[in-house]
């Protein structure tokens, strides 16, 4: 048997987990009295009793200490037009503070932004307070109790990555490969 160490066995995971469509998020939080924000697919809803949520961050990533300082995160679930911020929010090294027009503009997340920096026109948020880190390999499970939930605006869909690019909706991307396969006549579309 192979050992998971052996590099082609990397490669073919990696391979493996593009072809698996994510939602892609912000991850956002407070550092130094300014928001910062890292793009994140590995995000998993956990358990409703208690609330909460899982993210995956690379050891290496700015953002992991940086939530373990701040204490709090926030998974903003982008909205399928904001490409461009998950573009910005994934280049490593790049500058990675959010200035103050791209946060929540509404008035009920004001008191509470300095803590949990929502993200404007996000498709929904949660506000979370860091229970758990859980180091595995090169990245941190990082353990989400879920302290608020913002809403996105009627109708907002997520962004989707999948094969290493973004989709803008998953049903725009998989319906026309449904058609393609006769799948849909045959449901009377
Ligand atoms: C679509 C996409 C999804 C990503 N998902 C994750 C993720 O779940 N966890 C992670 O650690 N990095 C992920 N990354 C990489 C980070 O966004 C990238 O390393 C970022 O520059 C880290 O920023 P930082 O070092 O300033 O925290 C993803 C990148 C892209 C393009």
């Amino acid at each position: 048997m192979r050992s998971p160490r052996d590099p082609a066995a990397r490669l073919e995971t990696r391979d493996l987990f593009s072809k698996c469509a994510a939602t892609v998020n912000l991850i956002t939080c407070p550092q130094g009295g300014v928001a910062t924000g890292m793009t994140a697919t590995s995000v998993c809803s956990l358990s409703l009793d208690p609330p909460s949520a899982l993210i995956c961050v690379n050891r290496e990533a700015r953002t992991r200490d940086a939530i373990v300082r701040a204490g709090t995160f926030v998974i903003n679930v982008l909205e399928r037009a904001q490409d461009d911020i998950a573009n910005h929010f994934s280049r490593p090294g790049s500058d990675k503070a959010i200035p103050a027009g791209l946060l929540s503009r509404d008035p009920r997340l004001a008191a509470d932004l300095a803590e949990f920096p929502v993200l404007a026109g996000a498709a929904g948020a949660l506000m979370c307070r860091l229970e758990r880190v859980v180091d595995f390999g090169s990245h941190s499970i990082m353990i989400g109790l879920v302290d608020r939930v913002v809403g996105g605006p009627a109708g907002a869909e997520p962004l989707v990555y999948h094969d290493r690019k973004y989709v803008a909706t998953l049903a725009e991307h998989l319906l026309p490969a449904a058609a393609e396969k006769g799948m849909l006549s045959a449901l009377g579309w």
